[in-house]
């Protein structure tokens, strides 16, 4: 990519919103932090350089560093945490002249551009050889398996675990896309070790116990299919752009761990790992994906966390249990589409909570499981605002829920924001 520009983070919140708007404006941006040497930045030969940060830290480091910026001789720009929900919005267009009068850009990046050419890449860089991947059937592995399918067919081997753990019927629609009788060329391995993981965890209650045994078993079984497979010549990941900036700066705190990465790699018999998708937002994954006909249920899926329903089940997980958050769920969910807010909300999910209390049906007492219905409005998961949903769908899905599901007597909103709460409940 000749045509780039680079944003220089002195440690605000805004550098990946600032390089969101660069992008859509069809100019390609990376984003340094603001330790990076000079060498480093030359190297990179960028047209144009944004600093971001607050004011006053980039005031404190910049003098030095903009002079030797401005020998280098690129145009700069400002954009300081004071003034970035401004210059950002919508209608201004501060970023635009700056790209396309100052820099002298073109607007070269678009994302049928970067389809065709990293289908080249792939195909240049894979040959012959083989290539697995780990399938979960979100939207950054699912648009990686069709980029990679796209280039070099059934070279390609896509691991799916069903872990017994996933929404209603989702199993069978990635089984339907990606399987046999599926759209694309690559092999499809579905591995169904749902009881294998209800085993696991049997009389597990403590959340972050469930949460290490879902991504060991998991490591396992992709192990042992891996073993089946024998040696590939690469490891192929759905890493994209945000993964690799916030593993760097990795300055929260961990109030969860996640198990959706790292840890294949060791298990694995391989030469070299490949990453499609690490240049890209998720806005432009799935702008990908489009380009690419993937069904848009699968490209706007919202999402979900690699231990599943383990940690929307509060206490020990038992097939009853994921029966009925399942079903609960999925009656959520089509109220929501029905209502027309599944693109409105970032996500939105039941918990079964793990409390029964005392309710009536007929004339008769029951002592039945309450499901909490969550959803959430974020553009980052790291605070998000409950979201307040229409009372009338809410009571619509209530009725529902406590009619058509089988062992529940009640049904509770989480009207919590995070902070104090986290977006799940365990
Ligand atoms: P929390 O609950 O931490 O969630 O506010 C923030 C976002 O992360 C997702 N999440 C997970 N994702 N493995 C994942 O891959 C996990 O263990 C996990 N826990 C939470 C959650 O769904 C939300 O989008």
């Amino acid at each position: 990519m000749a045509e780039k520009v680079l944003i220089i983070d002195f440690g605000g919140h805004y550098s990946q919103l600032i390089a969101r708007r660069v992008r859509e404006l069809s100019v390609y941006c990376d984003i340094y932090p603001s330790t990076y040497s000079l060498e480093k930045i030359k190297e990179y030969n960028p047209l144009g350089i944004i600093l971001t940060g607050e004011q006053a830290n980039i005031n404190e480091d910049v003098d030095n560093f903009k002079e030797s910026v401005k020998q280098y001789g690129c145009p700069v720009m400002e954009i300081s945490d004071e003034i970035v929900k401004e210059v950002c919005a919508e209608d201004n267009t501060q970023i635009k002249d700056f790209l396309y009068n100052d820099c002298k850009c073109k607007g070269e990046w678009t994302m049928s551009q970067f389809t065709k050419n990293i289908i080249e890449e792939i195909k240049e860089k894979v040959g012959n050889g083989k290539v697995l991947l780990a399938l979960s059937g979100g939207v950054d592995s699912s648009v990686c398996a069709v980029l990679l399918s796209k280039a070099i067919g059934n070279q390609l081997t896509c691991v799916f675990v069903d872990h017994g753990l996933l929404r209603k019927n989702e199993a069978d629609e990635v089984e339907a896309v990606f399987g046999k009788k599926g759209i694309y060329d690559l092999n499809f391995i579905r591995v169904n070790a749902q009881q294998r993981f209800y085993g696991k965890l049997k009389g597990v209650t403590d959340p972050e116990k469930k949460r290490k045994i879902i991504g060991e078993e998991f490591i396992r079984v992709f192990e042992e299919e891996a073993k089946k497979i024998g040696k590939v010549d690469f490891l192929a990941q759905g890493t994209i752009y945000p993964d690799i900036i916030e593993s760097g700066v990795g300055k929260h705190g961990m109030v969860k761990s996640h198990h959706n990465v790292g840890g294949l790699p060791s298990v694995v018999d391989f030469k070299e790992i490949i990453e499609p998708l690490r240049a890209l937002f998720k806005d432009e994954v799935r702008k990908v994906g489009l380009e690419l006909g993937l069904p848009e249920h699968l490209v706007f899926r919202q999402p979900f966390p690699g231990p599943g329903l383990g940690v929307r089940i509060i206490g020990e997980i038992t097939e009853e249990k994921v029966r009925i958050v399942q079903d609960a769920d999925f009656i959520y969910r089509e109220e929501i589409a029905k209502a027309g807010l599944n693109k409105t909300i970032s996500q939105y999910f039941a918990t079964i909570t793990n409390m029964q209390s005392v309710g009536v049906r007929g004339d008769k007492r029951t002592y039945e499981y309450a499901i909490a219905l969550r959803a959430v409005l974020t553009s980052d998961f790291m605070t998000a605002q409950w979201a307040k949903i229409p009372y009338d769908v809410l009571d619509k899905v209530s009725s529902r829920i406590v009619k058509e599901v089988v062992g529940v007597n009640r049904v509770l909103y989480d009207c919590t924001s995070k902070p104090p709460a986290t977006i799940e409940w365990e």
